[in-house]
Protein backbone atom coordinates (compact mmCIF):
# COMPACT_ATOMS: atom_id res chain seq x y z
CA UNK A 1 0.00 0.00 0.00
CA UNK A 2 2.92 2.45 0.20
CA UNK A 3 2.60 2.94 -3.79
CA UNK A 4 -0.53 4.70 -2.36
CA UNK A 5 1.58 7.34 -1.43
CA UNK A 6 3.63 7.84 -4.98
CA UNK A 7 0.28 7.53 -6.44
CA UNK A 8 -0.96 10.25 -4.05
CA UNK A 9 2.08 12.48 -4.88
CA UNK A 10 1.18 12.12 -8.79
CA UNK A 11 -2.66 13.21 -8.14
CA UNK A 12 -1.42 16.06 -6.22
CA UNK A 13 1.10 17.43 -8.61
CA UNK A 14 -1.70 16.72 -11.06
CA UNK A 15 -4.83 17.23 -9.51
CA UNK A 16 -5.91 20.88 -8.40
CA UNK A 17 -5.02 21.09 -4.50
CA UNK A 18 -7.41 23.11 -1.81
CA UNK A 19 -4.87 24.41 0.48
CA UNK A 20 -6.06 25.16 3.85
CA UNK A 21 -5.05 26.70 7.23
CA UNK A 22 -7.39 24.50 10.01
CA UNK A 23 -8.49 27.07 12.55
CA UNK A 24 -6.79 25.89 15.84
CA UNK A 25 -10.48 25.79 17.22
CA UNK A 26 -11.36 23.03 15.53
CA UNK A 27 -8.43 20.66 16.83
CA UNK A 28 -10.03 18.97 19.35
CA UNK A 29 -8.31 15.45 20.25
CA UNK A 30 -10.39 12.10 20.82
CA UNK A 31 -9.58 10.60 23.90
CA UNK A 32 -7.79 7.26 23.48
CA UNK A 33 -10.26 5.01 25.84
CA UNK A 34 -12.98 6.44 23.07
CA UNK A 35 -10.94 6.09 20.18
CA UNK A 36 -10.84 2.71 20.71
CA UNK A 37 -13.98 1.83 21.75
CA UNK A 38 -15.62 3.10 18.47
CA UNK A 39 -12.73 1.26 16.57
CA UNK A 40 -14.30 -1.95 18.56
CA UNK A 41 -18.15 -0.93 17.93
CA UNK A 42 -17.24 -0.97 14.07
CA UNK A 43 -15.65 -4.96 14.09
CA UNK A 44 -12.33 -5.21 12.86
CA UNK A 45 -11.47 -8.03 10.33
CA UNK A 46 -8.25 -9.07 8.82
CA UNK A 47 -8.41 -7.73 5.58
CA UNK A 48 -10.44 -4.46 5.78
CA UNK A 49 -9.42 -0.87 5.27
CA UNK A 50 -9.66 1.64 6.83
CA UNK A 51 -9.81 5.39 6.31
CA UNK A 52 -9.19 8.42 9.00
CA UNK A 53 -9.96 11.51 7.20
CA UNK A 54 -8.55 14.23 9.68
CA UNK A 55 -6.34 12.07 11.89
CA UNK A 56 -4.50 15.07 13.79
CA UNK A 57 -2.76 14.17 16.73
CA UNK A 58 -3.30 10.54 15.50
CA UNK A 59 -5.50 9.03 18.02
CA UNK A 60 -7.03 6.75 15.96
CA UNK A 61 -4.19 5.10 14.73
CA UNK A 62 -2.88 4.07 17.92
CA UNK A 63 -6.20 2.70 19.15
CA UNK A 64 -5.70 0.78 15.47
CA UNK A 65 -2.66 -0.34 16.64
CA UNK A 66 -3.36 -1.48 19.78
CA UNK A 67 -6.27 -3.30 18.34
CA UNK A 68 -3.77 -5.24 16.06
CA UNK A 69 -4.97 -3.36 12.85
CA UNK A 70 -1.75 -3.84 10.44
CA UNK A 71 -0.35 -0.14 9.63
CA UNK A 72 -0.73 -0.51 5.43
CA UNK A 73 -4.63 -1.48 5.84
CA UNK A 74 -4.81 2.20 7.24
CA UNK A 75 -5.08 5.46 5.43
CA UNK A 76 -4.85 9.32 7.49
CA UNK A 77 -5.52 12.73 6.14
CA UNK A 78 -5.06 15.86 7.43
CA UNK A 79 -4.26 19.18 6.31
CA UNK A 80 -2.15 19.84 9.45
CA UNK A 81 2.11 19.40 8.57
CA UNK A 82 2.57 18.63 11.79
CA UNK A 83 4.13 15.08 11.88
CA UNK A 84 3.33 13.45 15.09
CA UNK A 85 5.71 9.52 15.92
CA UNK A 86 2.52 8.04 15.46
CA UNK A 87 1.92 9.09 11.90
CA UNK A 88 4.08 6.07 10.64
CA UNK A 89 1.03 3.70 12.28
CA UNK A 90 -0.78 4.35 9.23
CA UNK A 91 -0.26 5.15 5.61
CA UNK A 92 -0.17 9.24 6.37
CA UNK A 93 -0.88 11.62 4.03
CA UNK A 94 0.24 15.13 6.06
CA UNK A 95 -0.85 18.41 4.03
CA UNK A 96 -3.96 16.93 2.23
CA UNK A 97 -7.12 18.47 2.34
CA UNK A 98 -9.59 15.79 2.31
CA UNK A 99 -13.02 17.06 0.59
CA UNK A 100 -10.59 17.46 -2.42
CA UNK A 101 -8.47 14.43 -2.19
CA UNK A 102 -11.90 12.52 -1.91
CA UNK A 103 -12.78 13.67 -5.38
CA UNK A 104 -10.00 11.47 -6.56
CA UNK A 105 -10.89 8.29 -4.94
CA UNK A 106 -13.79 6.20 -4.78
CA UNK A 107 -15.54 2.99 -3.10
CA UNK A 108 -11.66 1.56 -1.47
CA UNK A 109 -12.57 1.51 2.39
CA UNK A 110 -14.37 -0.68 4.39
CA UNK A 111 -14.27 1.35 7.66
CA UNK A 112 -14.00 5.06 7.95
CA UNK A 113 -13.63 6.27 11.41
CA UNK A 114 -12.72 10.41 13.24
CA UNK A 115 -13.82 13.06 14.62
CA UNK A 116 -14.34 15.29 11.73
CA UNK A 117 -13.61 19.32 11.96
CA UNK A 118 -15.62 21.80 13.57
CA UNK A 119 -15.71 24.86 11.04
CA UNK A 120 -18.72 26.67 9.95
CA UNK A 121 -18.58 27.37 5.81
CA UNK A 122 -18.44 30.42 5.67
CA UNK A 123 -15.26 30.54 7.30
CA UNK A 124 -13.56 28.39 4.63
CA UNK A 125 -11.59 30.19 2.17
CA UNK A 126 -13.41 30.88 -0.98
CA UNK A 127 -12.20 27.67 -2.73
CA UNK A 128 -12.84 25.02 -0.18
CA UNK A 129 -15.53 27.03 0.48
CA UNK A 130 -17.49 26.01 -2.64
CA UNK A 131 -16.49 22.68 -2.60
CA UNK A 132 -18.05 22.07 1.27
CA UNK A 133 -21.40 24.12 0.39
CA UNK A 134 -21.40 21.38 -2.65
CA UNK A 135 -20.98 18.24 -1.49
CA UNK A 136 -23.69 15.70 -2.23
CA UNK A 137 -24.62 12.17 -2.16
CA UNK A 138 -27.78 10.26 -3.51
CA UNK A 139 -30.84 12.13 -2.23
CA UNK A 140 -28.32 14.38 0.23
CA UNK A 141 -28.49 17.54 -0.60
CA UNK A 142 -25.87 20.37 -0.46
CA UNK A 143 -25.09 21.47 2.89
CA UNK A 144 -24.91 25.06 1.84
CA UNK A 145 -22.88 28.21 2.39
CA UNK A 146 -24.45 27.99 5.93
CA UNK A 147 -23.43 24.54 6.96
CA UNK A 148 -20.72 23.68 8.92
CA UNK A 149 -17.34 21.33 7.66
CA UNK A 150 -17.99 17.87 9.95
CA UNK A 151 -21.26 17.66 7.52
CA UNK A 152 -19.38 18.03 4.40
CA UNK A 153 -17.04 15.58 6.01
CA UNK A 154 -19.70 12.64 6.50
CA UNK A 155 -21.26 13.22 2.47
CA UNK A 156 -17.54 13.15 1.23
CA UNK A 157 -17.18 10.02 2.89
CA UNK A 158 -19.88 7.90 1.17
CA UNK A 159 -18.31 7.95 -2.27
CA UNK A 160 -15.21 6.58 -0.38
CA UNK A 161 -17.18 3.53 1.28
CA UNK A 162 -17.06 0.15 -0.35
CA UNK A 163 -20.29 -1.96 -0.29
CA UNK A 164 -20.91 -3.44 3.47
CA UNK A 165 -18.85 -1.10 4.64
CA UNK A 166 -18.79 1.04 8.09
CA UNK A 167 -18.71 4.20 9.59
CA UNK A 168 -18.60 5.79 13.04
CA UNK A 169 -17.55 9.78 13.92
CA UNK A 170 -17.41 11.60 17.06
CA UNK A 171 -20.24 14.60 15.96
CA UNK A 172 -21.01 17.90 17.47
CA UNK A 173 -24.24 17.65 19.37
CA UNK A 174 -25.64 19.69 16.51
CA UNK A 175 -26.16 16.37 14.89
CA UNK A 176 -29.51 16.64 16.34
CA UNK A 177 -30.82 20.03 15.97
CA UNK A 178 -28.95 22.00 13.05
CA UNK A 179 -30.67 22.72 10.46
CA UNK A 180 -27.97 22.51 8.00
CA UNK A 181 -28.02 18.73 9.06
CA UNK A 182 -31.76 18.06 8.48
CA UNK A 183 -31.76 16.78 4.95
CA UNK A 184 -28.34 14.24 7.04
CA UNK A 185 -30.63 13.58 9.46
CA UNK A 186 -33.48 12.00 7.61
CA UNK A 187 -31.50 10.66 4.20
CA UNK A 188 -28.37 9.08 5.55
CA UNK A 189 -29.90 5.82 7.18
CA UNK A 190 -30.92 4.94 3.51
CA UNK A 191 -27.52 4.38 2.82
CA UNK A 192 -26.96 2.04 5.65
CA UNK A 193 -28.40 -1.21 7.03
CA UNK A 194 -28.40 -0.04 10.82
CA UNK A 195 -27.87 3.75 11.98
CA UNK A 196 -27.00 3.90 15.73
CA UNK A 197 -26.84 7.82 17.28
CA UNK A 198 -25.36 7.24 20.53
CA UNK A 199 -26.03 10.73 22.47
CA UNK A 200 -23.39 11.46 25.85
CA UNK A 201 -24.57 14.48 28.57
CA UNK A 202 -20.87 14.12 29.89
CA UNK A 203 -18.21 16.40 28.82
CA UNK A 204 -16.01 14.43 26.64
CA UNK A 205 -13.36 17.09 25.89
CA UNK A 206 -11.80 18.89 28.27
CA UNK A 207 -11.80 22.13 25.39
CA UNK A 208 -15.62 21.53 24.49
CA UNK A 209 -18.18 22.25 27.56
CA UNK A 210 -21.22 20.78 24.90
CA UNK A 211 -22.41 17.00 25.14
CA UNK A 212 -21.54 15.05 21.90
CA UNK A 213 -22.72 12.55 19.94
CA UNK A 214 -20.96 9.55 17.88
CA UNK A 215 -22.60 7.86 15.10
CA UNK A 216 -22.43 4.28 13.92
CA UNK A 217 -22.93 3.06 10.36
CA UNK A 218 -23.59 -0.41 9.53
CA UNK A 219 -23.83 -1.90 6.36
CA UNK A 220 -23.17 0.66 3.63
CA UNK A 221 -25.54 -0.14 0.61
CA UNK A 222 -27.74 -2.57 2.52
CA UNK A 223 -31.20 -2.80 1.61
CA UNK A 224 -33.57 -1.24 4.21
CA UNK A 225 -32.48 1.12 7.36
CA UNK A 226 -33.29 0.95 10.57
CA UNK A 227 -32.06 3.72 13.37
CA UNK A 228 -31.30 3.36 16.95
CA UNK A 229 -30.54 5.62 19.22
CA UNK A 230 -28.96 5.92 23.00
CA UNK A 231 -28.54 8.16 25.65
CA UNK A 232 -26.03 8.43 28.28
CA UNK A 233 -24.72 10.12 31.00
CA UNK A 234 -21.44 9.11 31.65
CA UNK A 235 -18.66 9.26 29.15
CA UNK A 236 -18.09 5.48 30.96
CA UNK A 237 -21.22 4.33 29.78
CA UNK A 238 -20.79 5.54 26.19
CA UNK A 239 -18.23 3.82 25.67
CA UNK A 240 -19.09 0.53 26.57
CA UNK A 241 -22.14 1.39 24.88
CA UNK A 242 -20.24 1.68 21.47
CA UNK A 243 -18.04 -1.26 22.01
CA UNK A 244 -20.97 -3.76 23.29
CA UNK A 245 -23.22 -5.42 20.39
CA UNK A 246 -26.04 -6.08 23.42
CA UNK A 247 -27.90 -2.80 21.78
CA UNK A 248 -31.44 -4.57 22.43
CA UNK A 249 -31.00 -3.81 26.19
CA UNK A 250 -30.94 -0.76 25.84
CA UNK A 251 -33.35 0.84 23.39
CA UNK A 252 -34.58 4.02 24.86
CA UNK A 253 -37.70 5.03 24.62
CA UNK A 254 -37.62 8.63 23.22
CA UNK A 255 -39.74 9.43 19.81
CA UNK A 256 -37.14 10.04 17.63
CA UNK A 257 -36.55 5.93 17.97
CA UNK A 258 -37.87 4.32 14.94
CA UNK A 259 -38.75 0.52 16.39
CA UNK A 260 -38.26 -0.89 13.24
CA UNK A 261 -36.25 -3.82 12.57
CA UNK A 262 -36.61 -4.53 8.61
CA UNK A 263 -33.06 -5.90 8.16
CA UNK A 264 -29.70 -6.16 9.80
CA UNK A 265 -25.73 -5.59 9.05
CA UNK A 266 -24.22 -8.12 7.50
CA UNK A 267 -20.58 -9.26 7.33
CA UNK A 268 -18.47 -12.33 6.18
CA UNK A 269 -17.78 -15.24 8.31
CA UNK A 270 -14.52 -14.47 7.62
CA UNK A 271 -14.01 -11.91 9.54
CA UNK A 272 -16.06 -13.33 12.33
CA UNK A 273 -14.10 -17.06 12.41
CA UNK A 274 -11.36 -18.85 10.37
CA UNK A 275 -12.70 -22.96 9.62
CA UNK A 276 -9.85 -25.42 8.66
CA UNK A 277 -9.64 -29.17 8.29
CA UNK A 278 -9.18 -30.93 12.05
CA UNK A 279 -5.94 -32.75 12.27
CA UNK A 280 -4.89 -35.46 9.36
CA UNK A 281 -3.63 -38.51 11.01
CA UNK A 282 -2.40 -40.14 7.73
CA UNK A 283 -3.95 -43.71 9.25
CA UNK A 284 -7.08 -43.19 11.14
CA UNK A 285 -7.19 -46.76 11.79
CA UNK A 286 -3.99 -46.51 14.12
CA UNK A 287 -4.33 -43.50 15.52
CA UNK A 288 -8.21 -43.58 16.25
CA UNK A 289 -8.42 -45.62 19.68
CA UNK A 290 -11.79 -47.06 21.22
CA UNK A 291 -11.63 -46.84 24.65
CA UNK A 292 -11.21 -50.44 25.32
CA UNK A 293 -8.29 -50.85 23.01
CA UNK A 294 -6.63 -47.79 24.52
CA UNK A 295 -6.70 -49.94 27.92
CA UNK A 296 -6.08 -53.45 25.71
CA UNK A 297 -2.53 -51.87 24.56
CA UNK A 298 -1.98 -50.08 28.36
CA UNK A 299 -1.13 -47.06 26.47
CA UNK A 300 -1.73 -44.52 29.27
CA UNK A 301 -4.18 -41.54 28.93
CA UNK A 302 -1.50 -38.76 29.21
CA UNK A 303 -0.28 -40.39 25.65
CA UNK A 304 -4.12 -39.62 24.27
CA UNK A 305 -6.15 -36.70 23.17
CA UNK A 306 -9.63 -36.82 23.26
CA UNK A 307 -11.41 -35.89 19.66
CA UNK A 308 -14.46 -35.96 18.18
CA UNK A 309 -14.24 -38.09 14.59
CA UNK A 310 -17.31 -38.48 13.17
CA UNK A 311 -20.74 -36.02 12.12
CA UNK A 312 -22.63 -38.03 14.34
CA UNK A 313 -20.28 -36.74 17.09
CA UNK A 314 -21.90 -33.91 17.05
CA UNK A 315 -25.50 -33.67 18.71
CA UNK A 316 -25.60 -30.20 21.13
CA UNK A 317 -24.70 -27.40 20.98
CA UNK A 318 -21.89 -27.17 23.24
CA UNK A 319 -19.45 -30.11 23.41
CA UNK A 320 -18.65 -30.97 26.99
CA UNK A 321 -17.10 -33.73 28.69
CA UNK A 322 -19.86 -35.20 29.99
CA UNK A 323 -21.00 -35.85 25.95
CA UNK A 324 -17.49 -36.94 24.82
CA UNK A 325 -17.53 -39.25 28.13
CA UNK A 326 -20.74 -40.83 26.56
CA UNK A 327 -18.84 -41.60 23.59
CA UNK A 328 -16.22 -43.25 25.38
CA UNK A 329 -18.79 -45.13 27.30
CA UNK A 330 -20.17 -46.75 23.74
CA UNK A 331 -16.64 -47.54 22.55
CA UNK A 332 -16.64 -45.27 19.87
CA UNK A 333 -12.76 -44.13 18.50
CA UNK A 334 -12.75 -40.70 20.78
CA UNK A 335 -9.01 -40.81 21.57
CA UNK A 336 -6.41 -39.51 19.15
CA UNK A 337 -3.28 -41.76 19.66
CA UNK A 338 -0.66 -38.42 20.32
CA UNK A 339 2.56 -39.45 22.34
CA UNK A 340 4.75 -36.50 23.07
CA UNK A 341 8.56 -37.17 22.04
CA UNK A 342 9.55 -38.20 25.48
CA UNK A 343 6.98 -40.72 26.06
CA UNK A 344 7.94 -42.91 22.63
CA UNK A 345 10.41 -44.69 25.35
CA UNK A 346 7.64 -46.20 27.47
CA UNK A 347 7.56 -49.87 26.86
CA UNK A 348 3.40 -50.21 25.50
CA UNK A 349 3.98 -47.08 23.16
CA UNK A 350 7.28 -48.28 21.81
CA UNK A 351 5.35 -51.42 21.25
CA UNK A 352 2.54 -49.93 19.41
CA UNK A 353 4.85 -47.60 17.26
CA UNK A 354 7.05 -50.78 16.23
CA UNK A 355 3.75 -52.60 15.12
CA UNK A 356 3.89 -53.87 11.67
CA UNK A 357 1.13 -52.12 8.99
CA UNK A 358 -0.41 -55.96 8.72
CA UNK A 359 -0.57 -56.07 12.24
CA UNK A 360 -2.21 -53.27 13.38
CA UNK A 361 0.52 -50.93 13.30
CA UNK A 362 0.75 -47.39 11.42
CA UNK A 363 1.25 -47.37 7.27
CA UNK A 364 4.57 -45.44 7.68
CA UNK A 365 3.88 -44.71 4.28
CA UNK A 366 0.92 -42.91 4.25
CA UNK A 367 1.39 -40.07 2.42
CA UNK A 368 1.01 -37.56 5.29
CA UNK A 369 2.64 -39.59 8.02
CA UNK A 370 5.60 -39.84 5.77
CA UNK A 371 5.68 -36.44 5.59
CA UNK A 372 5.56 -35.59 9.66
CA UNK A 373 8.46 -35.27 11.72
CA UNK A 374 8.27 -37.37 13.94
CA UNK A 375 5.79 -39.11 12.25
CA UNK A 376 3.71 -40.42 15.49
CA UNK A 377 2.90 -36.41 15.97
CA UNK A 378 -0.21 -35.66 13.94
CA UNK A 379 -0.92 -31.60 13.91
CA UNK A 380 -3.68 -30.23 15.44
CA UNK A 381 -4.89 -26.42 15.05
CA UNK A 382 -3.81 -24.74 18.21
CA UNK A 383 -7.03 -23.09 19.14
CA UNK A 384 -10.43 -24.91 18.66
CA UNK A 385 -13.35 -23.45 19.44
CA UNK A 386 -16.21 -25.54 17.75
CA UNK A 387 -16.35 -28.50 15.15
CA UNK A 388 -18.40 -28.41 11.82
CA UNK A 389 -19.31 -31.64 9.49
CA UNK A 390 -19.27 -30.02 6.30
CA UNK A 391 -21.27 -32.89 4.95
CA UNK A 392 -24.03 -33.24 7.66
CA UNK A 393 -27.94 -33.37 6.41
CA UNK A 394 -28.74 -30.88 8.22
CA UNK A 395 -26.02 -28.33 9.03
CA UNK A 396 -23.53 -27.03 8.60
CA UNK A 397 -23.79 -25.72 12.39
CA UNK A 398 -21.29 -24.90 14.98
CA UNK A 399 -20.78 -27.36 17.94
CA UNK A 400 -18.97 -25.16 20.11
CA UNK A 401 -16.21 -26.76 22.61
CA UNK A 402 -16.76 -26.61 26.01
CA UNK A 403 -14.00 -29.46 26.96
CA UNK A 404 -10.03 -28.66 27.59
CA UNK A 405 -7.93 -29.96 25.07
CA UNK A 406 -10.70 -31.96 22.89
CA UNK A 407 -9.99 -31.86 19.25
CA UNK A 408 -11.35 -33.64 15.87
CA UNK A 409 -9.77 -35.15 13.62
CA UNK A 410 -10.50 -34.13 9.45
CA UNK A 411 -13.82 -35.99 9.28
CA UNK A 412 -14.65 -32.70 10.95
CA UNK A 413 -13.81 -28.64 10.80
CA UNK A 414 -12.50 -26.63 13.17
CA UNK A 415 -13.74 -23.60 13.60
CA UNK A 416 -11.89 -20.72 15.72
CA UNK A 417 -13.25 -17.07 16.34
CA UNK A 418 -11.18 -14.33 15.66
CA UNK A 419 -12.04 -12.89 19.02
CA UNK A 420 -10.46 -14.81 21.70
CA UNK A 421 -11.63 -13.14 24.26
CA UNK A 422 -15.14 -13.15 23.39
CA UNK A 423 -17.41 -14.70 25.85
CA UNK A 424 -19.45 -18.13 25.31
CA UNK A 425 -22.80 -15.76 24.97
CA UNK A 426 -20.93 -13.90 21.93
CA UNK A 427 -20.20 -17.11 20.10
CA UNK A 428 -23.11 -18.61 20.26
CA UNK A 429 -24.93 -15.59 19.15
CA UNK A 430 -22.88 -16.06 15.73
CA UNK A 431 -23.50 -19.81 15.78
CA UNK A 432 -27.40 -18.81 15.94
CA UNK A 433 -26.47 -16.16 13.03
CA UNK A 434 -25.51 -19.39 10.89
CA UNK A 435 -29.05 -21.17 11.23
CA UNK A 436 -31.11 -17.83 10.35
CA UNK A 437 -33.14 -17.93 7.18
CA UNK A 438 -30.79 -15.50 5.53
CA UNK A 439 -28.15 -17.54 5.57
CA UNK A 440 -29.84 -20.88 4.84
CA UNK A 441 -30.78 -19.19 1.53
CA UNK A 442 -27.19 -18.56 1.08
CA UNK A 443 -26.08 -22.08 1.72
CA UNK A 444 -28.79 -23.47 -0.97
CA UNK A 445 -27.01 -21.75 -3.42
CA UNK A 446 -23.58 -22.39 -2.75
CA UNK A 447 -24.07 -26.25 -1.86
CA UNK A 448 -21.90 -28.74 -3.76
CA UNK A 449 -24.48 -31.83 -4.18
CA UNK A 450 -23.24 -35.13 -4.75
CA UNK A 451 -24.71 -38.51 -6.24
CA UNK A 452 -27.39 -39.50 -3.74
CA UNK A 453 -28.55 -35.46 -3.22
CA UNK A 454 -25.64 -35.52 -0.40
CA UNK A 455 -24.55 -31.69 0.19
CA UNK A 456 -21.18 -30.57 0.88
CA UNK A 457 -19.65 -27.49 1.86
CA UNK A 458 -15.52 -26.76 1.80
CA UNK A 459 -14.18 -24.44 4.34
CA UNK A 460 -14.16 -21.61 2.22
CA UNK A 461 -17.55 -22.08 1.49
CA UNK A 462 -18.70 -21.41 4.68
CA UNK A 463 -16.25 -18.64 4.97
CA UNK A 464 -17.68 -16.42 2.09
CA UNK A 465 -20.95 -16.86 3.84
CA UNK A 466 -22.46 -13.28 4.65
CA UNK A 467 -23.38 -13.51 8.43
CA UNK A 468 -26.63 -11.25 10.04
CA UNK A 469 -24.19 -9.21 13.09
CA UNK A 470 -26.16 -10.07 16.19
CA UNK A 471 -27.31 -7.08 17.93
CA UNK A 472 -27.86 -9.14 21.37
CA UNK A 473 -25.45 -12.05 22.76
CA UNK A 474 -27.28 -11.95 26.26
CA UNK A 475 -28.89 -15.46 26.88
CA UNK A 476 -27.96 -16.35 23.18
CA UNK A 477 -26.22 -19.77 24.77
CA UNK A 478 -29.62 -21.10 26.37
CA UNK A 479 -31.14 -19.95 22.74
CA UNK A 480 -28.45 -21.58 20.92
CA UNK A 481 -28.65 -24.87 23.25
CA UNK A 482 -32.46 -25.06 21.73
CA UNK A 483 -31.98 -24.35 18.47
CA UNK A 484 -29.74 -27.48 17.75
CA UNK A 485 -31.86 -29.45 20.23
CA UNK A 486 -34.19 -28.96 17.79
CA UNK A 487 -32.34 -29.41 14.60
CA UNK A 488 -30.51 -32.35 15.62
CA UNK A 489 -34.34 -34.09 16.33
CA UNK A 490 -35.03 -33.05 13.04
CA UNK A 491 -37.04 -29.90 13.81
CA UNK A 492 -34.34 -27.55 10.99
CA UNK A 493 -37.85 -25.00 10.48
CA UNK A 494 -38.03 -25.11 14.53
CA UNK A 495 -34.46 -24.36 14.75
CA UNK A 496 -34.22 -21.38 11.86
CA UNK A 497 -37.33 -19.01 13.07
CA UNK A 498 -35.40 -19.41 16.81
CA UNK A 499 -32.49 -18.17 15.39
CA UNK A 500 -34.65 -15.78 13.19
CA UNK A 501 -36.39 -14.46 16.16
CA UNK A 502 -33.35 -13.92 17.68
CA UNK A 503 -32.38 -11.88 14.87
CA UNK A 504 -35.65 -10.01 14.70
CA UNK A 505 -35.41 -11.09 10.94
CA UNK A 506 -39.10 -13.03 11.37
CA UNK A 507 -41.55 -12.29 9.20
CA UNK A 508 -39.39 -9.39 7.37
CA UNK A 509 -38.00 -10.25 4.37
CA UNK A 510 -34.81 -11.54 3.34
CA UNK A 511 -32.32 -9.44 1.39
CA UNK A 512 -29.06 -11.08 0.26
C1 LIG B 1 -11.44 17.63 15.67
S1 LIG B 1 -9.78 17.37 15.11
C2 LIG B 1 -9.77 15.64 15.19
C3 LIG B 1 -8.47 15.00 15.06
C4 LIG B 1 -8.51 13.49 15.20
N1 LIG B 1 -9.42 12.90 14.27
C5 LIG B 1 -8.92 13.11 16.59
O1 LIG B 1 -10.04 12.67 16.76
O2 LIG B 1 -8.14 13.24 17.51
C6 LIG B 1 -9.99 17.79 13.42
C7 LIG B 1 -8.77 17.63 12.53
O3 LIG B 1 -9.20 17.95 11.21
C8 LIG B 1 -8.14 18.52 10.50
N2 LIG B 1 -8.76 19.20 9.36
C9 LIG B 1 -9.49 20.33 9.37
N3 LIG B 1 -9.95 20.59 8.14
C10 LIG B 1 -9.49 19.60 7.34
C11 LIG B 1 -9.64 19.32 5.96
N4 LIG B 1 -10.38 20.09 5.18
N5 LIG B 1 -9.04 18.20 5.46
C12 LIG B 1 -8.30 17.40 6.26
N6 LIG B 1 -8.13 17.64 7.59
C13 LIG B 1 -8.73 18.71 8.11
C14 LIG B 1 -7.48 19.40 11.54
O4 LIG B 1 -6.15 19.66 11.18
C15 LIG B 1 -7.61 18.55 12.80
O5 LIG B 1 -6.46 17.77 12.97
Amino acid sequence: MDSLKIQETRIQALGPVIRFHAPASCKVYTPLELATAMISGLGISSDGVWLEPSFGRAVFLRALKNLGVARDRVVAIDVDRRPTPFDELAISLRGTEFLGWAGHHQSCFDRIIGNPPYVAIERLNSRLQSLAASVSWGSIKPIGLNGNLWAAFLVRCLRLMRPGGCMSFVLPAAWDYADYAEGLRRELPKYFSRLVIHRCEDVLFSEVQDGCVVLQAFGFGGAKSETIRFQYSSAADLRSGLADGSLQSRRTNTNTVQFDFPSCARITADSVFNVRLGGVTGDAKFFLLKESVRKKLNIPVSACRPVLSRARHLVKAFANKQMWKSFRGEDERVWLFDPKSSQARLTAIRRYLQLPATEGGCNRKADWVGRRKPWYRVRIPKRIHGFVSGTSSRGPWICLNAMPRLAATNTLYVVEFKDLDSSRDKRAAWCLSLLTSDVQTQLQKIARVYAGGMKKFEPADLLSLKLPVPFKYSGASAEYSRAIKMLVSGDCEGAMQLADRHFELIGKPTAL
